[in-house]
């Protein structure tokens, strides 16, 4: 179900929310279903519960792969760029695709892995992650990937969480010039871990790992003994698919669920009408397979459409500034799908590194994690897609499953740092802090959603209560997705970021409290408060103020000090880029930190503190003013 042009949008979106049960339908009765549905939706946004496509069965991986071994079995569907420029780069087609994905699917089994068991992914990027995301889905085990940058700490939160049995990893990881470290890692992180059984190590880079005897199989050895065929378990349509840890506003990760059904149908659609992907064209996203994005965009979502997806290993900066582009001209990438953060960056760096490339096999460019300033989307726009290719800006979130609100590449109309127009399904609504909604344009409020969609996030893993009152309590009767967003004169889409504790760092999301917990975890700190502030490549960077037990003798030597505590806690993505130490936080007379002034201060806007009467002791602010001068 292909939009073709504006009008057809118009009309497929009128369809979309006139008669969402017969729009979805129709799209998901294009996939194979082993039972096909005839319950569209049930829904209830008050005591939250969504079910898509509820009576039917299917398996994703049979549509990912399965489905496209008669038509195109010796297409590429992976091309894998290694780290090193001077490798080869590797191309899986889907037949090659399809036998590895049943053999690691045999292996899992035979290490005991059985329907609806979670395994953990923890995994650089290479063929191997997604082959190990795949044979999950093929034998209905839910995977739960962890990005490779977490610490072990971070890993072990995760697989508690949720009882995982078995842990992929690789032996070491390289990442531009930088080793790293990954069975050692997983060896430190599952020392606290009692559900897991078995480790499957993938070899990379041959560094000597531990392996202990009866709980550490080696990938390659066993893949080699395993049958390349594998029957696809039967899976409903609600059965989860997956599990993949977010920050909220709280201290602790949500582990964020998505199913089989809705899911499919949700990435595959928004894949095809975004990107307005034609077969044969090569597509790239540069995002890790850890993420979300990498999940929707580099996998599931590309594959179902029988794309050739490019999974690229190493960093945009290594060996230079214009390794992106040499990839693109290297494997003719037609369409090219990046962060804004990356985009600044290499802005940043100079123009020689894109002036003097070939990128003219281009014809879309995306853009996805924050949001797109104007400066970058002119880069963007006039260096990499020399005023040829529309700039899909796509707001979405983890919680979402795929794209929300973004144009439609070569159809809607853009504006640069505009998301546009919500995508056919799709209904946003803008609240005031009463839940009151805000017709008309030219406003601006809190971004909610009222009625579901396909990719809907059904739970957080264990705790279905969190899921209600993080996104269905705040608004009642909507899904709040914690954004700030304006809309135009012309009904056009602004997101203007969080309005919650959440921070987006290089379009990574992390919570204030959870960089705070890691602080305090410093023997030498009493408390501490994170507040974002504006960077100009991050797009947000870190602040702490810090309280320390006795006023830090050596100030350097401490702050190095904490931020090793912070990587080894939850990584090296949290790492403060400005620590304040403070002897005191502006707190109300109830104790609670009035954040609103120390992102004042960290933004340096020392004049426009607003209201500081509610404050316990006003002394401290000047001190901390004084100390951020
Ligand atoms: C948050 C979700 C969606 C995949 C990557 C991030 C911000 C995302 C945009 C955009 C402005 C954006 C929002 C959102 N965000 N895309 N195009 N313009 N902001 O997924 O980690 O779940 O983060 O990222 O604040 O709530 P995530």
């Amino acid at each position: 179900m292909r939009i073709k042009d504006l009008v057809d949008y118009q009309k497929t979106y009128e369809l979309s929310v006139q008669e969402p049960e017969k729009f979805w339908a129709s799209i998901a009765n294009e996939f194979e279903w082993s039972k096909p549905f005839t319950k569209v939706l049930d829904w209830d946004f008050n005591d939250y519960s969504v079910k898509w496509f509820e009576d039917g069965q299917l398996n994703i991986t049979t549509n990912c792969l399965d489905r496209h071994l008669s038509s195109i079995p010796d297409q590429a569907a992976i091309i894998y760029e290694p780290n090193e420029p001077g490798d080869a780069a590797i191309t899986l087609t889907y037949r090659e695709l399809h036998a590895r994905v049943c053999k690691i699917s045999n292996v899992l089994k035979s290490q005991g892995v059985q329907k609806g068991d979670r395994v953990c992914i923890y995994m650089p990027m290479i063929p191997e992650l997604a082959i190990a995301v795949l044979a999950c889905a093929r034998i209905g085990a839910i995977h739960s990937v962890v990005f490779g940058g977490f610490s072990a700490q971070s890993i072990s939160d995760r697989i508690n969480d949720s009882a995982c049995k078995v842990i992929l990893t690789t032996d070491g990881a390289v990442r531009g010039n930088k080793m790293i470290p990954m069975k050692e890692t997983v060896d430190d992180a599952i020392a606290l871990c009692p559900s897991v059984e078995k480790v499957i190590v993938k070899r990379r880079t041959n560094t000597p790992v531990s392996m202990l005897d009866g709980r550490d199989i080696w990938w390659d050895e066993a893949e080699s003994e395993a049958a390349d065929a594998c029957e696809p378990a039967i899976m409903n349509s609600e059965d989860p698919l997956f599990i993949l840890y977010t920050s909220g506003s709280t201290g602790k990760p949500k582990g964020v669920v998505h199913t089989c059904g809705g899911y499919m149908v949700y990435t595959a659609y928004t894949f095809e009408n975004v990107f307005q992907y034609n077969p044969g064209e090569v597509y790239f996203c540069t995002a890790d397979i850890g993420w979300i994005t990498g999940h929707s965009y580099l996998v599931y979502g590309p594959l179902l459409n029988g794309a050739i997806s490019v999974l690229f290993e190493g960093v945009p900066t290594y060996p230079d500034a214009g390794r992106f582009w040499d990839i693109i001209k290297r494997h003719q990438v037609n369409i090219f799908y990046t962060a804004p953060t990356a985009i600044r960056s290499l802005m940043g760096m100079g123009n020689e590194f894109v002036t003097n490339k070939d990128l003219s096999s281009l014809r879309v460019l995306g853009s996805v994690g924050e949001p797109l300033n104007e400066e970058a989307w002119h880069w963007y726009n006039d260096k990499v897609g020399h005023g040829n290719c529309p700039i899909v800006d796509t707001w979405w979130q983890t919680e979402t499953g795929g794209h929300m609100i973004s144009p439609i590449a070569g159809i809607t109309p853009l504006k640069p740092a505009y998301a546009t127009l919500p995508l056919p399904g799709v209904q946003p609504i803008l609240v005031d802090e009463n839940g009151k909604e805000i017709e008309g344009n030219g406003v601006n409020g809190n971004l909610c959603i009222k009625f579901p969609w396909p990719g809907i996030i059904r739970t957080t893993y264990g705790d279905h209560d969190r899921c209600k009152s993080t996104y269905f309590a705040t608004y009642p009767g909507l899904y709040f997705t914690g954004d700030g967003c304006m809309r135009d004169e012309d009904g056009y889409y602004r997101i203007t970021g969080r309005v919650d504790d959440v921070m987006n760092i290089s379009g990574h999301r992390i919570g204030t409290a959870e960089v705070e917990n890691a602080i305090n975890m410093h023997t030498g700190v009493v408390e501490s408060a994170v507040v974002g502030f504006p960077h100009d490549i991050k797009g947000q960077g870190i602040y702490a103020y810090v309280i320390c037990e006795h006023l830090p003798e050596n100030d350097s030597l401490m702050r190095k000090d904490i931020l090793a505590t912070v990587t080894r806690v939850i990584g090296p993505i949290a790492k403060p880029d400005k620590i304040q130490f403070v002897t005191g936080l502006p707190k109300t007379r109830s104790g609670k930190i009035m954040r609103r002034i120390l992102r004042k201060v960290a933004e340096g806007e020392f004049g426009s503190l607003g209201d500081t009467s509610t404050l316990l002791d006003p002394g401290v602010v000047e001190a901390i003013i004084s100390g951020a001068l």
